[in-house]
């Protein structure tokens, strides 16, 4: 039995170091490096094609805060999801290059590097997609179209650049600088915005004292009473999943949200449920910024969402909750602040 296990093992190991790579391409892919995990929770999966290295995630680094890749230079990544408004913007809607006003709200950028479907709809199976949706469409405004320079033409600004040069053969090596390397980098960068400081996970990893009395009654509250879990839940605090809970849905043409997407009639008006993280910080709310305050937004739950015909009406109810309490779930959503550990960068 036990002979037997050696040899297994050393079976798995030649195949093993038959499929390394070469030593010179290793070097090439730089030192290996991890990305930076939720406290408590699983790995992030990091895609196959794109493994994260230090070089990758400088560079993307340095794009996303770039206002010269975007159509008109006017924006960068980072002027619509910024620090001080927990990574969002401050608008009910957000404003893209040239000006353009787009149809949604921008959402927090925490912890994207874990989602399976990005967007609000869930359009973009990845980040590195994510990225060139961003990039050709309204919010960096590299359309291509009346006048306006195509993505080629955008990432080509940053080929321009000796610093950006150097930067993508550290992380690429040699050859031409790419949409697709473009993209590469900028989405491992967004692997590494990951709420690792927040009372939240001190809260789950067992520190009491991490939340106050309000906040410790507030989260039972919203986990048994209000159930607020049936979506928001985990330690990301979001299912990751679709919902339709009524927002938008008395508009002339409203959303359709994922149902667009998925041509489900079932999911007309669904919409990702966002984490709460940063909640505090990311005023007006909703996928279309129809609620100015947390408060507002907190009684469209607690009341079991907006009428329609679409309703999740199996995973939200209205809840009869005290003002008490409805000020104890308020103080617990506030609880829920990160701080923010990415600065940034010198721009080349
Ligand atoms: C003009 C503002 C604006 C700019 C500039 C912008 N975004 Fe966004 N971002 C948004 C909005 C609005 C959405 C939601 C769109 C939707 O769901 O249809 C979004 C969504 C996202 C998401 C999906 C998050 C989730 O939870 O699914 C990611 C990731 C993202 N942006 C990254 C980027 C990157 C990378 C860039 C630069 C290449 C960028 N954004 C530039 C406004 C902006
Ligand atoms: C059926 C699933 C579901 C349940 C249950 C649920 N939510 Fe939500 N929540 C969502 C979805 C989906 C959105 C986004 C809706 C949109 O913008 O169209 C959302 C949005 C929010 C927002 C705004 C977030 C932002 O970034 O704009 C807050 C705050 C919120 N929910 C709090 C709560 C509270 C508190 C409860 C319990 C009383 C609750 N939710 C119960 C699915 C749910």
């Amino acid at each position: 039995m036990n002979r037997f296990r050696i040899i297994a093992v050393t079976g798995a190991f030649a195949v093993f170091t038959a499929c390394a790579p070469a030593p010179q391409e290793a070097k090439k892919e730089a030192a290996p490096y991890k990305a930076p995990s939720v406290p408590g929770y699983s790995d992030m999966e990091i895609p196959a094609d794109n493994p994260i290295t230090k070089a990758k995630v400088d560079l993307g680094h340095m794009l996303y805060y770039d206002k010269r890749v975007s159509g008109d230079q006017s924006r960068s990544c980072y002027s619509c999801h910024v620090k001080e408004k927990g990574l969002t913007d401050g608008l009910a809607k957000a404003v893209g290059a040239y000006e353009a006003k787009l149809t949604r709200a921008a959402p927090t950028m925490w912890n994207v590097g874990y989602y399976k479907q990005l967007y609000w709809d869930g359009r973009a199976p990845s980040l590195e997609r994510q990225v060139l949706g961003a990039m050709g469409g309204g919010n960096m405004g590299c359309t291509g179209k009346d006048g306006r320079p195509t993505v080629d033409e955008c990432v080509a600004r940053a080929a321009g650049v000796d610093g950006y040069k150097k930067a993508f053969e550290a992380a690429f090596g040699p050859g031409p600088i790419t949409k697709e390397n473009f993209a590469a980098a900028l989405a491992s960068f967004m692997r590494t915005i990951v709420s690792t400081d927040s009372a939240w996970f001190k809260f789950r990893g067992g520190d009491q004292a991490a939340l106050s009395d309000g906040a410790k009654r507030g989260y039972q509250i919203f986990s048994e009473k209000a159930k607020c879990t049936n979506c928001h839940d985990g330690l990301l605090l979001t299912d990751q999943q679709f919902h339709n809970v009524g927002i938008g849905m008395d508009a002339p043409k409203p959303d359709m949200g994922r149902g667009a997407i998925s041509k489900d009639e079932k999911e007309s008006g669904a919409f990702k449920t966002p984490t709460l993280l940063d909640i505090s910080k990311t005023a007006p709310y909703f996928h279309d910024g129809s609620a100015a305050t947390l408060e507002q937004a907190v009684d469209v739950m607690v009341k079991g969402g907006k009428k329609n015909k679409w309703l999740d009406t199996t995973n939200l109810k209205a809840a009869n909750l005290s003002n008490a309490e409805v000020a104890d779930l308020v103080e617990f959503l506030k609880s829920l602040d990160v701080n923010y550990t990415i600065a940034e960068p010198a721009l080349p």
